[in-house]
């Protein structure tokens, strides 16, 4: 039974199957219809989502499946003090998966270990967000071709930045990729993505704080939100939520074939009128995760 814990539990020739199933949804959206016929994903998302929790329900629904679940631990039994293995159990015994979002770093791998059906971290605290990425690759190879060659600017909160995380993880795997990591200094990407990951792997990053001198170099520029809910400290949230706000003037010196993402939601780090360039990626994100989420439930079901 597989699970997907961390975006490194599938292999680069795994990504490149779901990559190519979800091409083939897109292009043949009937033929995937009925594949999960009777099949029940459970949604357990004890913090706030719109895109991830929904996506999981619409793909599910369009692979014929159908979801139960809750949005939010006051509607859980985990509001009585449940733990999330007995949770997990529990599930296991009305659904055939399960996607977990939780605001505990390792939740999703705690009931991996209870449910006794395959489980999906939808996200966990500031760790990783691995459907995110599976998102952010299809997005990457139908925009760039490839993951090879790029130089990657991920701008903003790199510190509790989750998609960031597993994005970079994911990267890290293929040829002559250079990030660079533009942040405040309070925000910066941790230590032990930069000594466990980057170093390790001797994958070429530097760390900035300007967003405007690295753009003419950047060929995807990944923005994220500062995650206010990850702060201890209002006032520290307050003076570092604007450090960066994408605009059409900060993008002149960038290239013509930038590819601008984000993992949304946004709050002010990209102006609306960023949204008219032909080089933003961000909604295509946004629909690319759905087809990538019913790839990924086809995989951990074993429907052929
Ligand atoms: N990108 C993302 O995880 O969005 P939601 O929080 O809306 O699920």
């Amino acid at each position: 039974m597989r699970n997907l814990i961390d975006i490194l539990d599938l292999s680069t020739k795994e990504i490149d199957t779901l990559i190519n199933t979800a091409k083939d949804i897109i292009e043949h959206p009937a033929k995937y219809s009925e594949k999960c016929k009777g099949k029940k994903l459970a949604t357990l998302f004890f913090e706030p989502s719109t895109r991830t929790r929904l996506s999981f329900e619409a793909a599910i629904l369009e692979l014929g499946g159908n979801y139960l679940g809750f949005s939010e631990t006051a509607s859980s039994s985990a509001s009585k003090g449940e733990s999330v293995g007995d949770t997990a159990k529990v599930v296991g015994y009305y659904a055939d998966i399960i996607a977990m979002r939780h605001p505990k770093e390792g939740a999703p791998l705690v009931a991996s270990q209870k449910a006794g059906i395959p489980v999906i971290n939808a996200g966990d605290g500031g760790h990783n967000h691995p459907t995110q990425t599976l998102a952010d690759l299809l997005t990457i190879k139908r925009e760039k071709g490839s993951f090879n060659n790029l130089t990657v600017g991920l701008c903003g909160d790199l510190k509790f930045g989750r998609t960031v995380h597993s994005l970079i993880l994911a990267l890290s795997r293929y040829e002559n990729v250079k990030f660079v990591l533009i942040s405040p200094k309070e925000l910066k990407l941790p230590e032990y993505m930069k000594s466990n990951v980057l170093a390790k792997r001797k994958i070429a990053y530097e760390e900035t704080t300007s967003l405007e001198l690295s753009m003419p170099k950047l060929d995807i520029l990944y923005m994220t939100r500062v995650q206010k809910e990850r702060f201890f400290n209002e006032a520290d949230y307050i003076r570092l939520k604007d450090s960066y706000v994408l605009t059409p003037q900060k993008l002149v010196n960038a290239k013509a074939d930038l590819s601008i993402m984000h993992p949304l939601p946004r709050v002010n780090e990209i102006t609306v009128e960023v949204d008219n360039d032909s080089r933003a990626c961000y909604f295509k994100q946004v629909q690319n995760g759905k087809y990538m989420r019913m790839a990924l439930i086809l995989m951990l079901l074993e429907v052929k």
